[in-house]
């Protein structure tokens, strides 16, 4: 009784290690390689075998085996019903052949395919979600003794807990494969983004540079025209000659805005060390700094902070960001800039005290030609998004009306 007791005890422990070994991997050959190991090892037999079913051809096809015949196996198809495991994955009963040849279901052909002398079989069908997907064969048991019902129970548990893993693996490749994407094609996906990300500006920068060229035009035509009619009033001369100075100034400062945008340049990349970019950068504008009262806070996390990048079109970019945060602090004050790089990307932050940006106005701040500001042109947002973005970065905006706005310019390594 005690040793029966232990005997159970036994063959669940055993039973719970094979478990987890099967599922311990989502690689379907793995999984089956780890299978047929333990089955081969729990039921003490000289070769092992699982088919899968083809229900659509309604044949089995060998998945992997163990055993000196196991090479021999792979090409073999099983017609539905033939043989003993095309019999079980018939009637999805399992079944103990102590003698083969005395068994008329006994498919010789296999034996002479591969040289193996069959002596007795165990052979469980395999279900998962009360389908039928395969059978586990086992082949002769090692020296004189017979399989017995107790082996066939155990076989039969381990042939759905094979079955079971198998789907689960099965789910897994095919959810990777759907979603993996090789490193080209992610390559390939960016630069179509990129392509249609810019194709998607030039449209904007279209239709606001029609928009935006009209009212000075218009402006500039009434007075021209007025100016032709009232020719002899000199003082009206001169106010009309002053707004057409002006409308054309600004239609010349946007001109040369949209100019320098539309000759952007691809990336010529190099290795850029950050600080002395921003250094140059700092020296660019330390006038304007003085002039306005603006101290610049730097700072960086501990690691260099280099990346391979086209320092020059970065540096604009950075300029036209800081330029804004000086901007929205038209009475002094400090901003800050830190650096930091992490595992895979590098972020500048710049940091001002200034006027903040509105929720309704934030999503609007890359688009051509946006902007609050009586004498700004809105592209240099539009500028630094297109420089980063081609550099395989983003640009993301934290800003509260009133409190300021914290500006992120993340590049990645690579
Ligand atoms: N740091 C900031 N603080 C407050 N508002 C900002 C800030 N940065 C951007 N903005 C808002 O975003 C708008 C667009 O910025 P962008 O740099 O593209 O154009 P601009 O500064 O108006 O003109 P330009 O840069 O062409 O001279 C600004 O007009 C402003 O309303
Ligand atoms: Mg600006």
């Amino acid at each position: 009784m005690q040793e029966d007791v232990n005997v159970t005890r036994s063959k669940v422990r055993s039973l719970a290690e094979v478990s987890s070994l099967i599922n311990s991997s989502l690689e379907i050959q793995v999984v089956l390689a780890n299978a047929m190991k333990c089955v081969q090892t729990l039921l003490d037999a000289e070769a092992s075998a699982i088919f899968e079913l083809d229900h659509s051809r309604g044949e089995l096809f060998f998945r992997t085996a163990l055993g000196d015949a196991a090479e021999k196996l792979k090409d073999v198809r099983i017609k539905m019903g033939a043989g003993i495991a095309g019999w079980v994955a018939q009637t999805g009963e399992a079944v103990i052949v102590s003698d083969a040849h005395q068994d008329s279901r006994f498919y010789q052909r296999v034996d002479s395919l591969t040289g193996f002398q069959t002596r007795s079989i165990l052979c469980v069908p395999m279900a998962s979600k009360g389908r039928i997907v395969g059978v586990l064969e086992v082949l002769n048991r090692k020296g004189d003794e017979l399989f017995t019902e107790d082996d066939l129970e155990m076989l039969a548990i381990l042939g759905n807990l094979i079955a079971v893993a198998l789907d689960n693996a099965r789910l897994y490749t095919r959810l990777s494969e759907q979603f993996a994407l090789t490193e080209e094609e992610l390559k390939a996906t960016q630069a179509r983004l990129i392509r249609s990300e810019r194709l998607a500006a030039l449209g904007k920068l279209s239709a606001g540079v029609a928009h935006e060229v009209r009212n000075p035009v218009m402006v500039i035509g009434g007075f021209a025209r007025r100016l032709h009619k009232q020719f002899g009033d000199v003082e009206a001369v001169r106010k009309g000659a002053e707004v057409i100075l002006s409308e054309t100034e600004r239609l010349e400062r946007m001109v040369s805005d949209i100019e320098a945008f539309c000759k952007l340049r691809q990336p010529v990349k190099a290795p850029v060390v950050v600080s002395d970019l921003i250094d140059r950068m700092v020296d660019g504008i330390a006038d304007t700094l003085a002039a306005q009262g603006i101290r610049i806070n730097r700072s960086s996390g501990p690691q260099p902070s280099e990346l391979e990048a086209d320092g020059e079109l970065l540096e604009i970019a950075v300029r036209n960001i800081v330029t804004n945060a000086m901007e929205a602090m038209p009475g002094g004050g400090a901003l800050e800039l830190h650096v930091d790089s992490r595992v895979e990307d590098l972020v500048l932050t710049v940091k001002d005290h200034g006027c903040g940006i509105s929720p309704q106005d934030l999503p609007n701040v890359f688009d051509p030609f946006f902007t609050s500001k009586t004498r700004g042109s809105g592209l240099g947002l539009t500028v630094a998004h297109r420089i980063v973005s081609e550099h395989g970065g983003e640009i993301l905006i934290d800003s509260e009306v009133g409190k300021g706005t914290e500006v992120k310019v993340v590049l990645p390594f690579h």
